[in-house]
């Protein structure tokens, strides 16, 4: 079932090994499909579908095809969602789709993605099914199995963008160059709404996301031409191109024949037959229609339904035009009658509708015969040729040192070992970030309550501002003590924002809760701007300093003599537990305020002093002062955050556990060493026998790299 693949593939945290996805969801893409010459075609044959039907018919369609989209609007986003990764935070191509990204969720704003426009529209037409969120889309019935094959395929690329990249950026720039979809032209021109431009994909949605001048469908471009001086990955790009626009054929011509069926109550009723045909067969052994047993002719309905519609249209089950007299509509459905509830208030439609039309004249809309779009239908239905499953538990690298574990967490997907390695490591550091809760004066309170939270903010930034006025007078540090601390600094600072990675999932970054964190990460990357960058910033310090370090994603930063082992025991837990926005969400928001808020009012002044003081550049501090405010800036968003996740929840006692796992994550900034013990995770825990890891492995953990 491609409802599945589609299920499967929605959660953030999922993996599936490269070989089991491509054989899920590749198709016949290589049939030399042009974006033009697909869109008029689709636009040709929803526009003549609309001059032969009447205006209730138009409306019925329009709001057909509403219900039957909503997966693929749900996925309005995807194809770039999952591209961004600590080891490419500073490529400039990376930014662009990064632009993007945020212009199709909303740029931080909750309920504003591209995805949520169609939700409203869907409301306004009274269609809430459509506006349900994708767990649920995955489990509505109503809408057709073969429709989630396209939005089904391109979440499940997605959750493997180190391996697809190229593949991915394929299929965005052709989503972006069909603009918005000829079905959905259809709908707007029958239903109206203003949000309709929003479902366009070569349309900005946001006011400034994307840099001045700039086009989605542009940067799509550039992006996919930055590919162009690697023929592998440009040879993915245009794989991507195909199989997108194969899909969306697909898709496109399955709607418009489940539409045809829709509106004709003859050919729903034979999809109907056809559908339960299998289960039927079953019990109608002795039930006799025209000579033959109701189980046979259900046998060859499975293939084709039309004869076995005509001859139940001919028994005397049935009254043409009446199915308040037809027994097959009423004593069979009815309580003791033999299909009882076999039928749900959908189908029970289905069959009235029919029973009623076959007592007018036929009214077929469409020059290709019913046999014609069932035979399409038919062809169209066809099943995943094999299993969803993530492979081999063994795939992966179990790291057996902190700079070798460093490496291998630069990218996104995570395969089974190092996944469990990761949630291994990311247990280690909260066991110990647990045992500080309480044991400083820092911990957050005790409890939490509306409202608190934001009172106790100011109070931490009134204490760091106090601690700063004292320290005031205090020694400046050597300048090579400063310089030391600042290389000392750059395994972490190098990917700032890596715990909140998992937000950029269309999902998570246009909800309530992850709106603020998506916007936050937006901003450590610099808003699209590579001169804002955070980790670009960070490096012109350095390199002020006279230090020049290597790519954050390579083997040689990594393994770069200047930097200590113990440098990289936090940013292991931070590339760690940005891979999972589901299963450690409580902690990250904890430790997501830890870090917001640590610098701001102190820290950072201090340090500004340092630097200042050694003609040193201080911009990187200023600009977190500033930025990471707590008024209106990251540690203000952060706690926000914390309290609409924590004012979601009913139970009282999973309010407490939430929020002390909240208090946990907060900790989890900063362990003291003298409360909780050693946080060398690697002299700790036994060593799990590893593999050695070489620049290849690079490849496959991090997102492609864009030649700029
Ligand atoms: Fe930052
Ligand atoms: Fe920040």
């Amino acid at each position: 079932m491609w409802r599945e693949l589609f299920s499967y593939s929605i959660n953030p945290e999922v993996f599936l090994d490269v070989g089991n996805l491509w054989s899920l969801v590749h198709t016949d893409q290589d049939r030399g499909l042009e974006v033009a010459a697909l869109r008029q075609e689709s636009t040709a044959r929803w526009s003549d579908l609309a001059t032969r039907l009447s205006a209730g018919q138009r409306r019925k369609a329009a709001r057909f095809v509403l219900e039957q989209s909503a997966p693929v609007a749900a996925t309005l986003g995807a194809t770039l969602h999952s591209l961004s990764a600590p080891g490419v935070f500073e490529l400039p191509e990376q930014l662009s789709a990064m632009a993007l990204l945020a212009d199709d969720v909303g740029a931080g704003a909750a309920n504003c993605a591209r995805a949520d426009a169609f939700r409203a529209i869907a409301r306004r037409h009274g269609i809430d099914a459509a506006a349900a969120p994708p767990h649920e889309l995955a489990q509505d019935r109503r809408i057709n199995d073969s429709l989630f094959r396209l939005p089904g395929a391109i979440l499940a690329l997605s959750r493997r963008s180190d391996a697809f990249g190229a593949v991915l950026i394929g299929a965005d720039l052709a989503q972006r160059e069909l603009g918005c979809l000829p079905s959905w032209s259809f709908a707007a021109e029958v239903l109206g709404a203003p949000e309709w431009e929003r479902l366009d994909m070569a349309i900005p949605q946001t006011a400034d996301s994307l840099p001045a001048g700039e086009t989605p469908l542009g940067l799509a471009r550039a992006l996919a031409d930055a590919l162009a001086d690697t023929p592998d990955q440009q040879a993915q790009c245009a794989t991507g191109i195909a199989l997108y626009l194969a899909l969306i054929d697909e898709w496109d011509r399955t709607l418009f024949d489940l539409t045809l069926a829709h509106l004709d109550p003859r050919l729903s009723m034979a999809l109907l037959l056809q559908a339960k045909a299998r289960e039927a067969s079953v019990y109608h052994e002795n039930f006799k229609l025209e000579g033959e047993s109701l189980r046979d002719w259900l046998s060859k309905a499975r293939k084709d339904p039309l004869p076995l519609l005509e001859v139940l249209g001919r028994s005397r089950i049935i009254r043409k035009g009446d199915p308040d007299k037809s027994r097959f509509a009423t004593q069979m459905l009815d309580y003791g009658g033999p299909m009882f509830r076999v039928f749900n208030d959908g189908e029970i439609a289905i069959i009235r509708d029919w029973i009623t039309d076959l007592g007018q004249d036929d009214s077929w809309p469409h020059p290709d015969s019913r046999g014609a779009v069932l035979a399409r239908l038919a062809a169209t239905f066809v099943a995943p040729r094999s299993e969803i499953g993530q492979g081999d538990a063994t795939l992966g690298v179990t790291p057996t040192g902190i700079r070798q574990a460093y490496f291998t967490l630069q990218g996104r997907a995570l395969a089974p070992a190092t996944r469990a390695f990761a949630a291994e490591y990311c247990e280690f550091w909260l066991a110990k970030a647990r045992k500080c809760i309480d044991a400083t004066c820092r911990s957050l309170p005790v409890d939490w309550q509306p409202g608190l939270l934001r009172e106790w903010l100011l109070d931490t930034h009134d204490h760091h501002a106090a601690r700063f006025e004292q320290s005031a007078e205090t020694e400046i540090p050597s300048r090579e003590a400063v310089i030391e601390q600042s290389v000392q600094l750059a395994p972490l600072t190098l990917i700032d924002g890596a715990w909140l990675q998992g937000f950029t999932d269309i999902a998570l970054a246009s909800s309530r809760v992850g709106a603020p964190l998506f916007k936050t990460y937006w901003d450590e990357l610099g808003n699209g701007a590579w001169d804002m960058n955070h980790p670009k910033v960070y490096r012109g310090v350095l390199s002020a300093m006279g230090k020049e370090l290597p790519p954050t994603g390579s083997l040689e930063f990594a393994h770069h003599p200047d930097l200590r082992d113990d440098s990289f025991q936090l940013p292991v837990y931070w590339l760690a537990i940005g891979k999972f926005p589901s299963s450690y969400r409580a902690e990250i928001l904890g430790l997501n305020l830890a870090m917001e808020l640590s610098g701001v009012g102190g820290t950072y002044r201090n340090a500004h002093r340092f630097l200042q003081h050694y003609n040193l550049p201080t911009i990187f501090v200023d600009l977190h002062n500033t930025i990471d405010n707590v008024s209106d800036g990251h540690a203000a968003w952060a706690a926000d955050a914390i309290d609409l996740f924590i004012s979601a929840i009913e139970d009282p006692d999973e309010v407490r556990k939430t929020w002390s796992r909240v208090r946990a994550g907060f900790e989890s900034l900063d362990p003291v060493a003298r409360i909780c013990g050693n946080l060398d995770f690697f002299t700790t825990r036994s060593k799990a026998p590893g593999k050695p890891v070489s620049a290849a492995d690079a490849l496959h953990h991090v997102p492609p790299r864009m030649n700029a």
